[in-house]
């Protein structure tokens, strides 16, 4: 039999399950959580709580679920603090910053790539993140795109193929050579390794007919799509993403309302990265106009070392409902059940009787503080069962 582990003084517990609690969020109050082989095994009233083999009591501090970070960036190397800095007094954003860290990925060994990884793994979790998705990106050669995707396999399932971050140095000129090695040679050397295929679609990255491309070479190898899409300008991204049945759209800072009309009638979730606009000094989208329009929002960190070098989920939730104007409570649940959406899982980003036992405690008495109280360190302990391999990786 399996040790039992009880959470019991709970004062306020996001389940995001209407049926258990209040509201959108299923919020009980002064609730307890069971947890049997990482799993959660029972959900109540802290009162109504049985005998466990542990019993921890929360002393009435919040609990949620687990962030679930479904877009981000880690397995590179060195760092862009200049090219922030040079931002910060006017220079624009630009895609072709990505070749800077290209240039450090390549350099650096296996072992630095790997403890950077570590590194912002333990950061992750550190700011309540107990899912995080990792796209390669900053190698765009075969055996560099393959090597971040082995690498980034070590730490998490949800590993994503973008060999489309960018036209390298070498390929300038010769666009559809790159696309034609991103979906011969460098696929297959990736595919093993990946659940997922990305595509910046972009001014200054791919076209939308070359995202198609690659895409669809993806999902014909059994990979996942999902895009960046309409973070610079606006563009067909949204609409491929949906025309492909991606599971989401990320940044969408220019999207239509027809994009939005789109969105809302499929299973696409519109991702939001409060970090990027943050770090580019770029005009936020509206993330309740999303919400009002019905379209599922996530939000996630971007976590990459160019456009949004941040790591913790409580900035982005702060940002999201300050910024893009999502309520609390939205931005809660798009940090935790939309990221769940996002990477297509249903064993995360709630908390029920057979999802994992992934949890944050807060110190602080609901989780409208994570908003309310920007900048403030507020996470008290995380609970995580442990990552599942992809099998082949
Ligand atoms: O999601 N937009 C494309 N990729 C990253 C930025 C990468 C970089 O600047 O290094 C993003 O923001
Ligand atoms: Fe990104």
């Amino acid at each position: 039999m399996a040790e039992s582990l009880a959470l019991v003084g709970i004062g306020s517990l996001v389940t995001n399950e209407p049926s258990l609690g209040d509201g959108p969020l299923g919020i009980l109050p002064d609730a307890a959580v069971v947890i049997e082989d990482g799993r959660i095994s029972w959900v109540g009233p802290s009162g109504e709580c049985g005998d466990a083999d542990q019993r921890i009591d929360l002393e009435g501090r919040a609990m949620l679920p687990g962030f679930v970070d479904s877009h981000a960036h880690p397995v590179f190397a060195g760092d862009r603090a200049a090219e922030f800095a040079a931002r910060m007094g006017g220079q624009p954003y630009a895609a072709g910053g990505i070749r800077t860290t290209v240039a450090a990925t390549r350099a650096a060994s296996d072992d630095d790539l790997r403890a950077g990884v570590q590194r912002l793994a333990a950061e992750f979790r550190a700011s309540g993140i107990t899912t995080f998705e990792a796209k390669s990106g900053y190698g765009l050669t075969t055996a560099d795109e393959s090597r971040a995707l082995r690498i980034a396999a070590e730490s998490t399932a949800e590993t994503t193929y973008l060999g489309a971050h960018v036209v390298p140095q070498e390929f300038a000129g010769r666009p559809d050579d790159y696309v034609d090695l991103v979906i011969g040679d460098m696929l297959d050397a990736c595919a093993p390794h990946a659940r997922w295929i990305d595509v910046f679609c972009d001014r200054g990255a791919f076209d939308a007919d070359q995202a198609r491309a690659i895409l669809t070479a993806g999902i014909a190898r059994g990979l996942l799509p999902r895009i960046h899409a309409n973070q610079l300008q606006h563009g067909d991204g949204i609409r491929l993403a949906v025309e492909v049945g991606a599971a989401s759209a990320d940044h969408c800072t220019h999207a239509s309302d027809d994009d939005l009309a789109l969105l809302a009638g499929s299973d696409t979730v519109a991702t939001l990265l409060p970090g990027a606009e943050f770090s580019t000094r770029s005009p936020y989208p509206d993330g309740r106009r999303m919400v009002d329009a019905g379209v599922t929002v996530a939000v996630a960190t971007d976590c990459n070392p160019g456009s949004s070098f941040t790591t913790s989920m409580p900035f982005c939730i702060a940002v999201a409902v300050r910024d893009m104007h999502l309520t609390p409570d939205e931005a809660v649940w798009s940090a935790t059940a939309g990221g769940a959406r996002a990477l297509r899982r249903d064993d995360i980003g709630h908390v029920r009787v057979g999802a994992r036992a992934d949890l944050v405690s807060l110190n602080a008495p609901s989780h409208v503080h994570l908003a309310y109280r920007p900048g403030v360190d507020l996470v008290d302990r995380v609970w995580a069962s442990p990552p599942t391999p992809k099998v082949g990786s």
